[in-house]
């Protein structure tokens, strides 16, 4: 093996390690939730973004929503105490469930990527996500689902 063969094999490596820890970490921290309907409203606690690791109390940057009304899940992205985000999980190019890895969302089918704005990334996808309103009403998130 020369040099450069080398150096090549290293930095496979090196990538994959990153890529492994990077979906291990996300795997990790995300949870799941199904929320309650009331009427035209899905709804979730706010306190379902709260964790608490080492005895350290934090905010989860997101959570995802199933819920056996909806086709496909939502991506609830938590930016201040005010600002939450609620992203449909379904791909804008032929309609593949997206995932989440932290702030990016993928889609298996085709490799598109969205932003944690449901903006695209990098195709084929070419419209942002749909996103639903949302409230805070009383410590909960109400999202509107019409
Ligand atoms: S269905 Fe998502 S990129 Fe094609």
């Amino acid at each position: 093996m020369d040099r450069r063969d080398f150096m090549r094999s290293c930095g496979y490596a090196c990538l994959s390690g990153i890529a492994v820890t990077t979906i291990l970490q996300s795997c990790a921290t995300t949870k799941i939730v199904s929320g309650s309907i009331d009427q035209s409203e899905l709804v979730i606690d706010l306190a379902d973004f709260e964790q608490v690791k080492k005895k350290q109390s934090s905010f989860r940057n997101y959570l995802i929503v199933r819920n056996d009304s909806l086709q496909f899940p939502l991506a609830i992205y938590r930016f201040s105490d005010t600002e939450y985000t609620a992203l449909y999980l379904k791909c804008t190019h032929q309609g593949a469930e997206l995932q989440v890895f932290g702030d990016k969302i993928q889609c298996p089918a085709h490799g598109s990527e969205f932003s944690n704005r449901g903006v695209v990334e990098s195709g084929p996808a070419t419209e942002k996500l749909r996103e639903f309103a949302v409230r805070i009403d009383n410590k909960q998130l109400k999202i509107s689902l019409v």
